[in-house]
């Protein structure tokens, strides 16, 4: 009997704990109830500016800075290479694809792209002008230094970029 109570107090405060989460969770549905479909939000537009993006880190894939709607990456063909690929480049001027996209996973540099790097969009993205959709408190490591020392009083160590 004992067993029971304490298993049914259990549920009851489970329950209790999982209706007051279901109230402040918010979805990006918003607030509308399950059984309604709410309307699409706007497609936003893609930037096409064609200015490249400083990196947040060394190793970040840089963001594209131009529109890839309609660019095919398949087996068949790499929109992507037809302009980054090696060869290509004197004709389109755009930025090669570095010594890494040329890399297996033993870090052999290959003759062409390696497969672990053929889908480009797999880690470069376009960007839009759209509202982000959580906030971000991404701090750069410069950042980082600049308060580190304001706090400890450390001379410089050199310059950085
Ligand atoms: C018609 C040629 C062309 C095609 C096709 C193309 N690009 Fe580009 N890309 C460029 C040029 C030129 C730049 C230099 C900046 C600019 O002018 O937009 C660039 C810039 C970039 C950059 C920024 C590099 C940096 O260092 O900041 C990335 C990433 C990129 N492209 C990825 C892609 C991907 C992924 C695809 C395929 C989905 C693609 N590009 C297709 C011409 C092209
Ligand atoms: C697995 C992730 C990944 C894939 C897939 C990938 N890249 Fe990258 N790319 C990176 C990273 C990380 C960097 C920055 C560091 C580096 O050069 O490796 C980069 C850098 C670049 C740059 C800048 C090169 C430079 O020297 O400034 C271009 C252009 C680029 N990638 C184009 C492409 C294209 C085109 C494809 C598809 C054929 C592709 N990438 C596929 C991760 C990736």
């Amino acid at each position: 009997m004992r067993r029971v109570i304490l298993a049914t107090c259990l549920a009851a405060t489970m329950l209790a704990a999982a209706t007051a989460l279901a109230v402040d969770l918010r979805g990006l549905r918003g607030p509308t109830p399950i059984g309604e479909t709410k309307e699409s939000a706007q497609i936003a537009r893609e930037i096409n500016d064609d200015a490249r993006r400083s990196r947040n880190y060394p190793e970040q894939p840089p963001v594209i800075p131009h529109s890839i709607r309609g660019y095919e990456v398949s087996l068949n063909a790499n929109r992507c290479l037809s302009c980054h690929g090696r060869r290509m480049t004197e004709m389109s001027q755009a930025p090669m694809i570095s010594v890494t996209h040329f890399m297996d996973r033993d870090d052999q540099i290959l003759a062409t792209v390696s497969a672990r790097r053929y889908f480009c969009t797999q880690c470069h993205v376009p960007q839009h002008e759209a509202k982000p959709l959580v906030p971000n408190g991404f701090t750069d490591i410069d950042t980082l230094i600049e308060r580190q020392r304001k706090t400890l009083g450390t001379a410089g160590t050199g310059a950085r970029q």
